[in-house]
């Protein structure tokens, strides 16, 4: 049997409820993705993809349809089972980086470790070295977040998402509050995590920065309106039948 697809939506709709109003945000979709992939969901503003993200990380719920995590249906997930994906198997990267200001690097890359269940605190210090290293900031490990430029913020922010060796990371326009520069070394260094195996969701609007992963979702209004994956399936089956 081959492996389960590491994501696995279907016929997934969210709508939100507040005071007795439901806004429908998502509608019917279906999305499979495979560990070691780089995908970008790109669409505009309000179109829900960072609500989509948010339930393919936990941090919220689906109101229909199924979501598979690793073949298995998360609505049957009980707290424990989450708390333990959200510690051990999921990170984020927000475009307000969300780091502890008066805390060092250092620090800050430590305090997924704090509560994780299974890495030993022998170990702890030793991984998050090693997380700073890959994004380039050893150098910078002591000082504190406040003394940092926006584009290190970042990048401080991806080793914080990396050091627990999570299954996916997510990052909801990581570059949106940058300069072009430190974009740019943002968007390489996720790229580095994932040429090294990371599968990596990213969440933007811009189409030169959704141009780093290797697949491109289109969303507007709700709907998954392009895959770029279809079109390399169908290109794969054009030739297919050329032979
Ligand atoms: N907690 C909420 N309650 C009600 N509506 C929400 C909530 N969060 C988001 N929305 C609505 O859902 C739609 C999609 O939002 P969002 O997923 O944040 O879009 P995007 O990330 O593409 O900008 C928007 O119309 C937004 O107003
Ligand atoms: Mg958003």
């Amino acid at each position: 049997m081959p492996a389960s697809a590491l994501i696995d939506a279907r016929n997934l709709f969210k709508s939100y409820e507040n005071d007795g109003v439901v806004t429908p945000v998502l509608f019917d979709i279906n999305l499979k993705i495979d560990r070691g992939e780089f995908v970008s969901i790109m669409g505009p503003s309000g179109s829900g993809k960072s609500t989509l993200m948010h339930i393919l990380g936990f941090l919220d719920t689906h109101t229909q349809g199924q979501y598979l995590f690793q073949g298995q249906p998360t609505l049957q997930l009980t707290d424990d089972d989450l708390a333990r994906i959200r510690a051990t198997r999921v990170s984020f990267v927000f475009q307000m980086f969300n780091l502890l200001p008066r805390t060092t690097v250092l620090e800050n890359v430590l305090l997924p470790l704090l509560y994780h269940p299974t890495i030993p605190v022998s170990k702890r210090e030793e991984y998050a070295k090693k997380a700073i290293e890959l994004v380039g900031l050893s150098d910078r490990k002591d000082f504190l977040s406040s003394q940092l430029s926006g584009g290190q913020k970042q990048r401080v922010a991806i080793a914080r998402a990396l050091v627990t060796n999570p299954d996916v990371i997510f990052a909801d326009e990581p570059t949106g509050n940058l300069d072009s520069a430190s974009g740019v070394a943002v968007m390489q260094a996720l790229q580095s995590l994932n040429d090294q195996g990371h599968t990596i969701i990213l969440v933007t609007h811009e189409r030169t920065t959704a141009e780093h992963a290797k697949r491109i979702l289109q969303i507007k209004d709700g709907c998954i309106v392009s895959d770029s994956s279809d079109f390399t399936r169908q290109i794969a089956g054009g030739k297919d039948r050329l032979k």
